[in-house]
């Protein structure tokens, strides 16, 4: 019987997708063939996911293998009751790398204090504005995956004083590191900027809410290229206001896009970016994608597989 890989992603995608998959497919000399209509669900050994493809009811296809997710985030499928094989989820180089430029962006932005001058036109010399040195600024990492501990080593690379917060305990070079309740609250009451990249999951969802924000530094800043459930709007909203927090740079969203009738729009401490932090790329994604059903069709295992009890 010959073996397909469905590509189940939006029509849009296709375009981009199918000749890189094809050429790894081809490049990696593997013998199945890449559809995007399967004869028959039987014939379908591999699916490549994105929610805005068709296929979310995987019940039929008897003889599926894995699904491999074309996202790093797989909280739209990890609870899906007709999923029966591995998920694997997207550890790309090419996404890791865009995400290291836009969090290292991001935080020193906010670390050379750039919107007060680039923004200037008052007259004034804001001579008292000169930015301190990276090493007596306290950044946090909540997250310390594929993507948190690569940003982290950029961070690294110019002097920043690192804490970190993950679910189980790490031990990183040169990075302060903390788990559970008590550590959140230290590393958000030492950060001075705080970039989310944990997973969204039902341990995750609100994470920054009325609670924990109390225990913000007065003025921290956010940078949020998790997921937007990550935090409680309304809570991020008064913390704003009363100056808890002094801005937020936010990707993701509950929603998106964004709605234009969203308060997060009128707000001038808040910077919203159309979830393009970092995009799954073709041309180095779809090697692993790849490299990985070869893996298991030669009877060995699958990378990155995700644990659907932990939800990431
Ligand atoms: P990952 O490798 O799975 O790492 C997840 C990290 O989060 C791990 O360190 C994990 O802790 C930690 N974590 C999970 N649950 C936690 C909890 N309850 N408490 C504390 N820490 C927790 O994920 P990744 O590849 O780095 O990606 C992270 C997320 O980034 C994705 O899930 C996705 O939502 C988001 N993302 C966004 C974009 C964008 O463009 N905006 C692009 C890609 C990904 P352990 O180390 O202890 O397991
Ligand atoms: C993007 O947000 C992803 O999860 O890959």
């Amino acid at each position: 019987m010959p073996r397909n890989i469905l590509f189940s992603a939006h029509q849009k995608r296709h375009r981009t997708w199918l000749p890189g998959l094809g050429k790894e497919l081809s490049r990696q000399n593997i013998e199945a063939e890449l559809v995007v209509e399967p004869p028959d669900k039987d014939s379908v050994h591999y699916i490549i996911h994105a929610p805005d493809g068709p296929v979310s009811d995987f019940s039929g296809f008897r003889n599926l293998q894995a699904v491999l997710s074309l996202w790093a985030g797989v909280e739209e499928i990890v609870g899906n009751p007709t999923l029966k094989v591995p998920l694997v989820r997207m550890v790309d180089p090419g996404m890791v790398e865009g995400m290291v430029e836009w969090v290292t962006a991001q935080v020193l932005r906010y670390h050379i204090g750039m919107d007060a001058h680039i923004r200037n036109r008052s007259g004034q010399w804001l001579k008292h504005l000169s930015p301190p040195l990276a090493r007596h600024r306290v950044v946090g990492m909540l997250g310390l995956g594929s993507l948190g501990q690569a940003c982290l080593r950029s961070l690294a690379s110019l002097n920043f004083q690192l804490l970190g917060w993950s679910r189980t305990p790490k031990s990183l070079p040169c990075i302060r590191t903390y788990c559970g309740e008590a550590g959140l609250r230290k590393v958000l009451a030492e950060a001075d900027i705080v970039v989310l990249l944990v997973p969204l999951t039902p341990a995750t969802t609100n994470l920054f809410n009325r609670k924990s924000l109390a225990f913000a530094k007065p003025g921290l800043s956010i940078i949020n290229s998790g997921r937007g459930a990550l935090i409680d709007d309304d809570a991020l909203l008064d913390a704003l206001d009363c100056g808890r927090i002094s801005h937020a740079t936010l990707d993701v969203f509950r929603i998106e896009p964004l709605p234009p009738e969203h308060p997060f729009w009128a707000n001038e401490r808040i910077s919203i970016w159309p979830h393009i932090a970092s995009e799954t790329r073709v041309e180095t994604a779809a090697r692993i994608l790849v490299r990985n059903i070869a893996r298991h069709m030669n009877g060995g295992t699958l990378e990155n597989v995700v644990n659907i009890q932990r939800g990431y």
